[in-house]
C-alpha cells in the first residue's frame, strides 16, 4: 500500500488563488479538508464494524464526496478501512494510478463498458446482469487474469442489481465461470432503499431477499462474503453488518441519522473565503441585483468574492449567514455568480479577514447540513457539488 505523507495545508488543486496579504494567507474560494477528521471518523466506523466481525469498505466515489478521493482513500486505509468502493471503473483506475493497491470495488458502468483495464489493474467488479458477467469474463480472457466479482442482487431498491427472478441463472453462470478459472466470486451484495429509517418495513424485506440470494449462491457451490450496510445501517443496525460494511457519508463526518443520537463524527469540509472589500453605505442604499435588500441605516458591508459559480446556491440569497470576525453575519441581497455581500452593522471588519461559509459548526459557523435543510436537500448533495474549477482544495490536519 502506498501511503505517501500529505503536506500540511497543501493546496492540492485549482488555480493559485491564495495571495499573501500582510503575511497572512487568504483564500478566494477554498475547501479545507481536515484529514484528521476523516481518520477519526473511519476509526469510529470501522470500530463499530469490527465489533460485529465485519470489515470496512470506505466509499470514495464522486471524488470522495467532493473531498478528494486519493486523499480520503489513503486516510481511510490508515485508519481501519481495508477496502475501497467507487462507482465507475475510471474512478477505480485513478486510485490505482495514485499507487493505491488495496481491495477496490466499482459498481456502475456505461453500456458496453470495456472491463479490460479494470481487470488488468486488479479492480473488483460488480455484476448485476448476465451481460456484465459476460463482459467481465471476456476481460479476464483478454488479460489472462482471474476477475474478482461481487454479484449484486436487487433486494428492493429498484435501481441496479439483478432482479430476484433472474438471480438463479446469474449465480449458475458465475459458478461456471469460477470453475473455468475466469472469475472468483468474492461477495453477494445489495443496497438498502430506506436505511435512514432503521425500522422501515422495507429493510427486513430486503434482508430476507438478501439471505435467500446468498443461500442460493452457497447452494451453487460459491462461498461469497455478504455486504449491504451503508453509513446509516452501519450506525443503527449492527445486525446488518454481515461481513463488510460500506460507509460513505459518515466518513466525511456528516451524519445520515442525527435523530438517532450523537455518533461522534467530525465534519471534514470547511468552505472558506475572505473579505475582498469593505465599504460603508448610507441608509436607503440598495445592495446587489434587483435591490432586494436596502440598508435601513448607515452600515458596514463586506464583499466576499464567491458566488453561485463557486457553489454558493443563489437560492440561499437572503437566507444564509457566514462566520466572520467571531460571529455569524447575514448575507444581504442576491448571491451573484462571483460575489456576495455580508452585513456587518457598525462592526469593523477588515479586507483579508477569513470568511467561513460552512464548516464543522464547532465555533458556531453554519454547516453543510444547515445549507441542505434550507434548500430542501441532503448534505450529500452540498459537499459533493462544492469542488469546481475556480475552487481550491486544501488538505489540512496531517
Ligand atoms: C452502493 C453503495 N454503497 C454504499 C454507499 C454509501 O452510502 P452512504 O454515503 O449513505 O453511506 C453508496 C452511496 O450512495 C452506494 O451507492
Amino acid at each position: 500500500m502506498n501511503l505517501e505523507p500529505l503536506a500540511p495545508d497543501d493546496t492540492s488543486a485549482g488555480p493559485a488563488n491564495a495571495p499573501a496579504v500582510q503575511g497572512k494567507r487568504t483564500y478566494r474560494a477554498d475547501l479545507r479538508v481536515d484529514v484528521e477528521a476523516i481518520r477519526h471518523n473511519v476509526a469510529v466506523l470501522s470500530g463499530h464494524a469490527r465489533r460485529s466481525g465485519a470489515r470496512t469498505m470506505a466509499v470514495v466515489k464522486s471524488d470522495g464526496y467532493g473531498h478528494g478521493a486519493v486523499t480520503v482513500a489513503r486516510a481511510a486505509l490508515e485508519s481501519g478501512a481495508d477496502w475501497l468502493g467507487v462507482a465507475s471503473p475510471d474512478e477505480a483506475l485513478r486510485l490505482r494510478a495514485a499507487g493505491i493497491t488495496s481491495p477496490l470495488l466499482c459498481w456502475l458502468y456505461a453500456h458496453g463498458e470495456d472491463f479490460t483495464p479494470a481487470v488488468a489493474a486488479g479492480v473488483q467488479l460488480s455484476a448485476s446482469s448476465m451481460a456484465d458477467l459476460q463482459a467481465i469474463a471476456a476481460a479476464a480472457r483478454r488479460t489472462g487474469r482471474t476477475a474478482a466479482v461481487h454479484l449484486k442482487i436487487d433486494t428492493g431498491m429498484g435501481r441496479n442489481g439483478c432482479p430476484e427472478h433472474l438471480w438463479p441463472a446469474l449465480v449458475e453462470a458465475a459458478a461456471k465461470a469460477q470453475s473455468d478459472g475466469l472469475l472468483e466470486v468474492v461477495a453477494v451484495w445489495s443496497h438498502l432503499a430506506c436505511a435512514d429509517d432503521p425500522v422501515h418495513a422495507s429493510i427486513d424485506a430486503q434482508v430476507e431477499a438478501f439471505r435467500r440470494a446468498h443461500d442460493l449462491a452457497v447452494g451453487a457451490g460459491l462461498n461469497p462474503l455478504r455486504h449491504i450496510a451503508n453509513s446509516a445501517a452501519l450506525l443503527t443496525r449492527p445486525d446488518l453488518h454481515f461481513d463488510l460494511v460500506r460507509p460513505g457519508i459518515a466518513i466525511y463526518g456528516l451524519d445520515p441519522v442525527p435523530e438517532h443520537g450523537d455518533h461522534g463524527l467530525r465534519p471534514a469540509m470547511t468552505f472558506r473565503s475572505s473579505v475582498a472589500l469593505t465599504k460603508r453605505v448610507a441608509g436607503g442604499e440598495g445592495v446587489s441585483y434587483g435591490h432586494t435588500w436596502i440598508a435601513e441605516r448607515p452600515s458596514n458591508l463586506a464583499l466576499v468574492p464567491v458566488g453561485y459559480a463557486d457553489g454558493v446556491p443563489r437560492a440561499l440569497s437572503g437566507q444564509m449567514s457566514v462566520w466572520l470576525r467571531g460571529r455569524r453575519r447575514p448575507v444581504v441581497g442576491r448571491v451573484c455568480m462571483d460575489q456576495l455581500v455580508v452585513f456587518c452593522g457598525d462592526d469593523t471588519v477588515a479586507e483579508g479577514d477569513e470568511v467561513v461559509l460552512f464548516g464543522p459548526g464547532d465555533r458556531g459557523e453554519p454547516t453543510a447540513a444547515e445549507w441542505a435543510e434550507r434548500l430542501g436537500t441532503i448534505h450529500y448533495e452540498i459537499v459533493t457539488g462544492m469542488y469546481r474549477p475556480r475552487v481550491t482544495r486544501t488538505i489540512a490536519g496531517n
